[in-house]
């Protein structure tokens, strides 16, 4: 990274998945004005690709190469922002659980990891970046600006990941997504690479009882702290 990247600010928010990091970040994005990394989209595209090309979960090699040169677009929307492969809508299906626990298993994998290391951090522009992830505090961004790990208690997220889906009209089992859940959050935190934990300088926050708007202005209340520095 040169120093006039170093210059951009960064807010890093990690934590795992149902935590609501992704309507958090867009909210906080949006009105910083800031550019927006969704980074478990990326290994979630890695992961489709995989499919799309038939490379296995075991060709490590190979998916460190799909993963360098992914040809991934990220087109802003009204609802969400849409995710091309090779110029494909494949938002839809890289939303799924499947496609969620593929990308859990790809990224624990170094090469991949390695691969999607520079890309993200080319998301670092002007005016400044809300990065939505696992390790954008610690390994992707540790010179970030202001840091935040959003968390809640499995139970809630599985209710929120329901409710999620319900509204998108995909039909899901609560429980499933309970034991679902735990085990991607014993996956991301026990791999060996770029495990998800919090930043010795984050600001943990504990979503299980706060509604979204509470929690979009604790995140900008941080950031603005931090800004002001
Ligand atoms: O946030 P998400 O559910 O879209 O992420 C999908 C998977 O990708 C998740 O199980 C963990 C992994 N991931 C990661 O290891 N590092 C990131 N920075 C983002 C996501």
């Amino acid at each position: 990274m040169n120093s006039a990247a170093s210059e951009i600010p960064v807010l890093a928010v990690d934590g795992p998945g149902g935590a609501g990091k992704g309507t958090v970040c867009r909210e906080v994005a949006a009105s910083m004005g800031w550019h927006l990394l969704d980074s478990g989209a990326l290994y979630r595209a890695v992961a489709v690709f995989a499919g799309i090309r038939g490379v296995p979960l075991d060709d490590h090699p190979g998916l460190a190469d799909l993963a360098a040169g992914l040809p991934v677009d990220f087109v802003p929307a009204s609802d969400d922002t849409r995710v091309l492969l090779s110029g494909t809508d494949v938002t839809r299906e890289l939303r799924t659980e499947t496609t969620g626990d593929l990308a859990s298993r790809v990224a624990a994998i170094p090469e991949v990891r390695d691969a999607l290391s520079q890309r993200q951090r080319d998301f670092r522009q002007l005016p400044g970046l809300v990065a939505d992830g696992r390790d954008m505090g610690t390994v992707i961004f540790p010179d970030a600006r202001a840091k935040v790990f959003l968390t809640a208690s499995a139970r809630e997220r599985a209710r929120r990941r329901h409710k999620q889906l319900l509204d998108k009209g995909i039909d899901a089992n609560i429980d499933r997504l309970y034991g679902e859940i735990v085990e991607r959050d014993r996956r991301d935190e026990e791999r060996a690479v770029a495990p998800l934990k919090p930043a010795p300088d984050a600001c943990v926050i504990d979503t299980t009882s706060m509604s979204i708007p509470e929690v979009v202005d604790a995140v900008l209340s941080h950031l603005r702290s931090r800004l002001s520095d």
